[in-house]
């Protein structure tokens, strides 16, 4: 896999009021300044990407990246991703390049995914939570992707006495097309979809993370037993995901006390940005799990 050289069309306006020159002199400096940290932390991340920390670096001040210099418009069109390179098949994706610290060996694959992991809040909490497995986050936004990349090496970095954070790992991708490209037959074991794009309008209902056609592939990736679990704050939405998958003959909705009690819907539930955000302005998010059946339900 190369890495796209796609020209960034997608960077957040500065905050200003245009029109007047000491405005158009402020957005430029931040665009600069932004431009500048990007530069610099891309150099890092070419460097430190494969790296294997082995111990904590004692001189070395580690900083976790800013936020603020990676923000991309938020919502992307899943069906303009010319750039976007794939393997031909699971065979040809060279996944030590992710996780260079725990690939060695090669019965370990990537058994749990994060579809559209944003700013990644999921991945640094299941790390912890799941040390024994591989986590990928997949996102199609160039700079929300970086920052996840290094925010990953700042905290591998951080934590080499502990030897922590090597187990995640994410990838710029199109969910939405070619996941059996990246994972074989019942490879995975979760997949998470938190507070997808709500495609509100209903000719932009295709572009949602749910289909039919979808689930067939999710549940091509996913292994009998395996879980899919959604969350988000649009009831519609959560409507939409539950009929879908509920229609499906390959899914079964996991009961409430699941979705209330297992330890990765409760993470889910707190701990990524999107769910941070809906609690602080105090909305409501609906949650469904679905088991992956091991032969198809007579609906
Ligand atoms: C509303 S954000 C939620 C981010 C994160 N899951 C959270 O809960 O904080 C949805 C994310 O999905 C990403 N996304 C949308 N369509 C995608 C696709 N087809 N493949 C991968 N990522 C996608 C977006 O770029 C965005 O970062």
């Amino acid at each position: 896999m190369t890495e796209s050289t796609e020209k960034s069309t997608e960077e957040s306006p500065a905050v200003s009021v245009p029109g007047t020159p000491a405005d158009d002199e402020t957005s430029k400096e931040i665009i600069y300044k932004r431009k500048a940290y990007r530069l610099e932390q891309e150099a890092k991340r070419k460097m430190l990407k494969t790296v294997k920390f082995e111990e904590k670096d004692k001189d070395d001040e580690i900083k976790l990246p800013k936020k603020k210099y990676y923000r991309q418009r938020a919502h992307s069109n899943p069906f303009s991703d010319h750039q976007l390179e794939y393997p031909k098949s699971p065979k040809d994706m060279n996944w030590d390049v992710l996780f260079p610290a725990i690939l060695d060996d090669p019965t370990k694959k990537v058994t749990i995914a994060d579809i559209g992991c944003g700013f990644g809040g999921l991945l640094m909490s299941l790390s912890p939570a799941f040390p024994d497995k591989c986590i990928l986050g997949m996102e199609i936004r160039v700079q929300v992707t970086q920052f996840v990349e290094d925010k990953i090496i700042a905290l591998r970095k951080k934590h080499a006495d502990e030897n922590a954070y090597n187990n995640i790992a994410v990838l710029r991708g199109n969910a939405m097309k070619f996941l059996p490209n990246f994972f074989e037959k019942g490879q995975l074991e979760k997949i998470f979809f938190c507070f997808p794009d709500p495609h509100f309008k209903s000719k932009k209902h295709k572009a949602r993370i749910v289909t039919t056609t979808l689930c067939s592939e999710y549940a091509y990736v996913l292994k009998p037993g395996g879980i899919i679990y959604t969350i988000t704050d649009v009831k519609d939405l959560h409507e939409w995901m539950v009929k879908h998958l509920d229609e499906h003959p390959l899914f079964e909705r996991m009961s409430e006390d699941f979705e209330k009690n297992d330890t990765c819907a409760k993470i889910m539930y707190t701990d990524t940005e999107e769910g941070k955000k809906v609690a602080r302005n105090e909305g409501d998010k609906f949650v469904a799990c679905f088991k992956r059946l091991e032969t198809p339900a007579e609906i």
